[in-house]
């Protein structure tokens, strides 16, 4: 016992809790996320414009490779690369013949639901010579999949928006980024009220209210806005169809559309875009307020990705009053995980 403490009982030692370490319980020592970085749910393969018929591509997604092809009427397919015959890859020389892909190997042929349709040296088609496929929908000028960990039927639809294809409305303007975070990181922004004004500067703290309706997360807050000469109100309606399609429809000052798709690349980095639409209804003005949001949204984005990019994800946050529904909206996704 050394000098000092000689005649006082030993203090008990405070906790490590209570010192307020060890975070608000613990992310596992090699992931900064308490959640599978691949969750359940409808994911942007690709733009319905980034391939053509017959057009075979490469993608990587949640950790691995697929290939995505369209076939010559038009039907997009998303299949494992790896033919099973003897296992060439069929985005490296697979060719898109008819409704097949023929795989470049040996020209054995796959249809729609995966099935060999053809071998050009063999009059009978073994019972196993099945591609794996996945569950494809094209709507809104995109390519979804649907990724179920335990190979599932889709969990829920897409809808269709009547604003994508409608002449008063722009052209999508697209938007890409590779982000090292989780899709929840991106998702979650729309529902953490506070950090509008501290990180993107807006005026107030925009008051946020959400509900929860199976499958879909409704977020609806009113910003109030810097415009030439004043001020505005406009209000945001966020729609999160599952973890990976993202409809953001805001009105007010003018009315836009945004599509965010938020698609895992590996267990760190996400790839995620935003389709950026306006209703211009043939007004220049309104076509240049477009132009100076959408250079709005890539200088938030870019506020946004250093704390993304660094920050983990506690399980059990501690939270306040003013944090909006945060919880409420973590309560909702872990139908998907
Ligand atoms: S490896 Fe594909 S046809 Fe032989
Ligand atoms: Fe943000």
């Amino acid at each position: 016992m050394s000098e000092t403490n000689q005649g006082h009982s030993p203090e008990k030692p405070e906790s490590s809790e209570a010192r307020g370490r060890g975070g608000p319980a613990s992310v596992t020592p090699d992931s900064r996320y308490p959640f599978t970085p691949y969750p359940n749910g409808w994911f942007r393969a690709a733009y319905s414009s980034e391939l053509s018929p017959g057009q075979v591509r490469i993608l990587k997604f949640f950790g691995r490779e697929w290939v995505l092809y369209r076939s010559e009427s038009g039907q997009p397919r998303l299949i494992d690369p790896h033919c099973v015959h003897l296992g060439a890859h069929l985005g490296h020389g697979g060719e898109v013949v008819g409704e097949n892909i023929r795989c470049p190997f040996h020209h054995w042929e796959f249809g729609a639901d995966g099935r060999c349709t053809k071998i050009p040296y063999a009059k009978r088609i073994p019972p196993r010579a099945r591609l794996s496929h996945y569950d494809v929908v094209e709507k809104n000028g995109l390519i979804f999949f649907y990724h179920d960990r335990d190979g599932g039927s889709p969990g829920f639809e897409l809808p269709d928006l009547p604003e994508v294809g409608d002449s008063t409305w722009t052209e999508p303007e697209v938007m890409h980024w590779k982000v090292r975070a989780s899709w929840l990181d991106m998702n979650e922004n729309s529902v953490d009220q506070a950090h509008f004004k501290f990180v993107h500067g807006t005026l107030t703290i925009p008051p946020t209210k959400a509900r929860a309706e199976g499958s879909v997360h409704v977020t609806e807050s009113v910003f109030t806005m810097r415009i030439p000469g004043g001020e505005g109100e406009a209000t945001l309606i966020t729609l999160d169809h599952g973890p990976g399609f993202q409809i953001v429809r805001m009105t007010g000052l003018i009315d836009t559309l945004m599509m965010n798709t938020s698609t895992p690349i590996d267990e760190e980095n996400t790839d995620v875009s935003f389709s950026y639409s306006v209703r211009h209804e043939g007004d220049s003005r309104k076509l240049k307020l477009a132009e100076s949001v959408i250079k709005d949204l890539k200088q938030q984005f870019e506020h946004d990705r250093p704390i993304w990019e660094n920050k983990v994800c506690w399980p059990k946050p501690v939270l306040c009053e003013g944090d909006g529904p945060i919880a409420h909206y973590r309560k909702w996704y872990r139908q998907f995980i």
